[in-house]
């Protein structure tokens, strides 16, 4: 596959902290949380490949996305950017299937972990044909058909019917997302192989954080990944869903700066 260049947001100096989104969002997804961050950090918030402003490359509908590539691609982005120092590495969701790989393939390059309402484990084969059929959908829909399905899973009960504003948001982050890009992630994250032997292995301070309600990650799957993690600490936020982000943002960015400013 051709290299390319990942679009990305910068803020502030510091330590690096490099925020890696889910899907079917781009890097705008942490905006609420940057501006906590980067009054100690550098903030480094990119597009994964086929996402926001980062193109997956012409001709690329056949296209899978691997984590592998994902990560690959970010260690590229930091090689460019001239970041040698170790970064701590935040992956919500899928960002976080991502950050397992580049801990896996880039060591060198991780000062710290934080695990945002993510999985360790791979898709089932019923989860992972259920994203072949969406695949295929989103390059003949775009990103509707994603959007209906995803939407009532991603935000807990209770933002669905009293925060309007939230629900709004995280709707507006997904239609932008384009069809080839979602179709490529998708058969990604169905191919991702399963991380829990690796959860073991995570030898740098590490923070996990769920929703209280999350219905993609649940509080009980990501204490038992917690769990599995030598140094680690687990952050639940109250009242959220999965998207932490939207959510409880000011929780989220709270917890993940005090995790930073402590390493
Ligand atoms: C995400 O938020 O990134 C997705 O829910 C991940 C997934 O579909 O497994």
């Amino acid at each position: 596959m051709h290299a390319t260049r990942l679009a990305c947001r910068q803020n502030g100096h510091g330590r690096p902290v490099l925020l890696v989104h889910g899907f079917p969002f781009h890097g705008g997804q942490w905006d609420a949380i940057t501006p906590t961050l980067a009054r100690h950090s550098h903030v480094i918030a990119p597009d994964l490949r086929g996402f926001g402003g980062s193109a997956l490359g012409p001709g690329c509908e056949a296209l899978t996305q691997s984590m592998d590539a994902h990560a690959d691609d970010l260690a590229a982005l930091l090689e460019s950017l001239g970041v040698r120092e170790p970064v701590t590495l935040v992956g919500f969701s899928m960002g976080g299937y991502v950050a397992l790989s580049f801990f896996r393939r880039h060591r060198s390059r991780v000062r710290a972990l934080a695990l945002c309402n993510t999985r360790a484990i791979a898709d089932t084969a019923e989860v992972a044909n259920g994203r072949a059929t969406m695949a295929a959908r989103a390059l003949l829909e775009g990103p509707a058909p994603v959007i209906e399905s995803m939407l009532p899973r991603l935000l807990a009960p209770d933002t669905l019917s009293t925060r309007p504003a939230v629900v709004r948001s995280v709707r507006a982050l997904m239609e932008s997302a384009p069809r080839a890009g979602i179709a490529a992630s998708l058969r990604g994250m169905a191919a991702r192989v399963d991380s829990t032997s690796l959860l073991p292995h995570l030898d740098v301070p590490t923070l996990v954080v769920v929703g209280e309600h999350d219905a993609i990650s649940s509080p009980a799957e990501m204490r038992g990944i917690a769990a599995a993690i030598p140094r680690c600490r687990v952050i639940e936020l109250p009242r959220c869903g999965h998207m932490s982000t939207h959510e409880a943002p000011e929780g989220l960015a709270s917890a993940l700066d005090a995790f930073v400013r402590e390493l």
